[in-house]
């Protein structure tokens, strides 16, 4: 399986093995950076972070497929998060969670394959500047 089928397999298993994974995806982020919680106080309703999740899946979608939009959209959300107060180093933490939370759900069944197929992946994006 190419790199692209393997992330392509980890999202189906996810979505199919445990639905929405939003929660798992924040309980990631928070538990390794307990700090960047307080920044998504005013959002009350989540929709600040779901509209996150939305925005990474497809970016990961088109990194492993067409390759035509996620690479600008990193690249002016990583600038656009300084002016949130998100420090620079944590950006890349986000998807680092995302892979986390997925590793966390697939339990058993995520593979060797899946892990270098993410890591390429996380490597391509924090090369995004
Ligand atoms: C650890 C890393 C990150 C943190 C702590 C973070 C934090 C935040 C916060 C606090 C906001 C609300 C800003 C405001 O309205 O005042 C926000 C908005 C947003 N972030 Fe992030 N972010 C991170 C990474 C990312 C990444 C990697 C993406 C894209 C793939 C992204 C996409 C967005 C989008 C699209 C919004 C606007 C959502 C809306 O207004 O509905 N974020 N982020």
């Amino acid at each position: 399986m190419t790199d692209g089928a393997l992330i392509l397999a980890t999202l189906e298993a996810v979505a199919e093995r445990h639905g929405d994974p939003t929660a798992e995806i924040y309980a990631e982020l928070f538990a390794a950076h307990p700090k960047l919680e307080k920044l998504f106080w005013l959002d009350r309703d989540g929709s600040v972070r779901a509209a996150m999740v939305q925005q990474g899946l497809e970016c990961i979608l088109d990194q492993v497929g067409e390759g035509r939009t996620a690479v600008t959209i990193m690249a002016d959300e990583r600038s656009r998060h300084h002016g949130y107060g998100v420090p620079a180093e944590r950006f890349d933490d986000f998807m680092i969670a995302i892979r986390n939370a997925f590793r966390r759900i697939l339990g058993e069944a995520w593979t060797g394959g899946m892990e270098r197929a993410w890591q390429c992946l996380l490597a391509e994006f924090a090369a995004i500047r």
